[in-house]
């Protein structure tokens, strides 16, 4: 997802109708936060999800939202795209504004997404610190072996990041599923783990991020907002 920057002091000026050098008092002065953090830097650079407020009152951003979706397979995980709808176009026209998408899953892999306008959350909800646990149910198209799962927890090395994966956890469900739970989210991470046994993902669904479980009766397609529980607890 692309973001649009602006200066911070370019913003203000226009914001408040007032000159570059007030708005330099208003920095010196301590008054002004984006994202709850003091700024006094004029060129800092904005973007399009920063909450930016001058004595604790909000200049630009609107309440916070975070929204479970269930998104369905050749849903796109993007804000815009020419080809396939996106998650924001499951959403009424009127609440898109703003929102972002907190850890993207594949066009054919279904399940729990996080939306939110809140980027201090998303932040610290993809903090690669955090490891934060996410679920999958995985279909495959060859029967699983019990030989895959030192692999997963072991980690596996992928040469074009020259990064080893985190250990991971598989466990067999079926002949061909399997429950995988990954702490980081690198580019097709489960396919191209599964990849390594030539054996082809088939079906991708994610079921929960960190605590929080996707609502088995929400249906593909639908979304609800999380609840002040769920998204302190996240
Ligand atoms: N791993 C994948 O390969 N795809 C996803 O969408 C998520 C994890």
């Amino acid at each position: 997802m692309s973001s649009k920057r602006t200066r911070l002091d370019r913003f203000l000026a226009k914001q408040l109708q007032v000159s570059r050098k007030q708005v330099r008092l208003i920095l010196l002065a301590n008054r002004l936060t984006v994202d709850d953090a003091l700024v006094r830097d004029m060129d800092y650079q904005l973007d399009e999800f920063h909450q930016v407020a001058l004595d604790g009152q909000l200049l630009r951003g609107d309440r916070p939202r975070y929204i479970m979706m269930h998104k369905p397979v050749g849903v796109v995980c993007a804000t815009k795209d020419d080809i396939h709808p996106t998650v924001l176009d499951l959403l009424p026209e009127e609440d898109r504004c703003g929102l972002h998408i907190v850890g993207r899953l594949d066009l054919n892999t279904s399940g729990l997404v996080l939306l939110t306008n809140d980027s201090r959350w998303s932040r610290e909800l993809m903090t690669p610190d955090r490891h934060v646990p996410k679920e999958y149910q995985v279909t495959l198209k060859n029967p699983l072996s019990r030989e895959y799962i030192p692999s997963f927890r072991d980690g596996m090395y992928f040469g074009y990041e020259d990064v080893t994966t985190l250990p991971a956890t598989l466990e067999i469900l079926g002949p061909h599923l399997a429950k995988v739970i990954l702490v980081e989210g690198k580019y097709h991470q489960i396919k191209r783990m599964f990849g390594r046994f030539r054996n082809p993902v088939v079906g991708l669904h994610r079921s929960r991020v960190g605590n929080l479980t996707l609502d088995i009766d929400l249906p593909p397609g639908q979304w609800r907002c999380l609840t002040e529980a769920e998204v302190v607890t996240l």
